[in-house]
């Protein structure tokens, strides 16, 4: 496996067709329920500067691994509820919205990565909490969360009906 290639950097707005295109590329090798694709709105915080840290891995120029994270502040969608959350907790929560790597370029560490890399972006941003979701059969991101340092908080369901474990980090200072 070589991934010596690949070059991982901050996405933006004027990311955002590139990115649709590549979650449409990519939708029908994840399986139905694992992934609940973003509305606009979300897509649109995940790749602004002021309300996202998102990461893209690039081959060349061609987009190969998405990692789109948003901060939800007080919005209801905030996993942060459902995990009790204070008010004070719930404005430091960077939130995660999709890890998804090139079906060719899996097991090659580019999910590792991406998810490594952002979560050291979004301590730097003063964000001190980070929730994801994922699907509980969903074996690989689970160990990929959990490699990075996550622990699995609450099982639950989410996105209109789907099941989903809650992972948390938590900045360590
Ligand atoms: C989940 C996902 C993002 C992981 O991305 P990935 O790049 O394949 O992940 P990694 O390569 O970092 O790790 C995957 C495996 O490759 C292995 N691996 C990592 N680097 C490696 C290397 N250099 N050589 C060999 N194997 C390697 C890891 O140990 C891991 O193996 P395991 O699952 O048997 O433990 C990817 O599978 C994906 O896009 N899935 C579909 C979308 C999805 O379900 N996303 C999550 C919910 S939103």
């Amino acid at each position: 496996m070589d991934e010596k290639n690949i070059f991982y950097r901050r996405l933006a707005d004027d990311d955002s067709s590139t990115v649709i295109n590549f979650i449409e590329s990519q939708l029908h090798t994840i399986p139905k329920d694992f992934f609940f694709p973003p509305s606009l709105i979300i897509l649109e915080k995940c790749l602004n500067r002021n309300s996202g840290i998102s990461l893209g891995a690039f081959d060349s120029e061609e987009l190969v691994g998405i990692r789109l994270t948003y901060k939800p502040g007080l919005d209801k969608e905030n996993h942060g509820y459902d995990l009790g959350y204070s008010e004070t907790k719930l404005l430091q929560v960077a939130q995660f919205w999709g890890t998804i790597v090139n079906n060719e370029k899996r097991h090659e560490g580019i999910g590792d990565n991406l998810v490594k890399i952002n979560c050291e972006e979004i301590f730097k941003n003063s964000y001190s909490r980070i929730l994801a979701t994922v699907h509980p059969n969903n074996l690989r991101s689970i160990k990929m969360l959990l490699t990075n340092g996550f622990s699995e908080k609450l099982n639950t369901i989410k996105y209109n009906n789907l099941p989903r474990l809650i992972f948390e980090k938590i900045k360590v200072d």
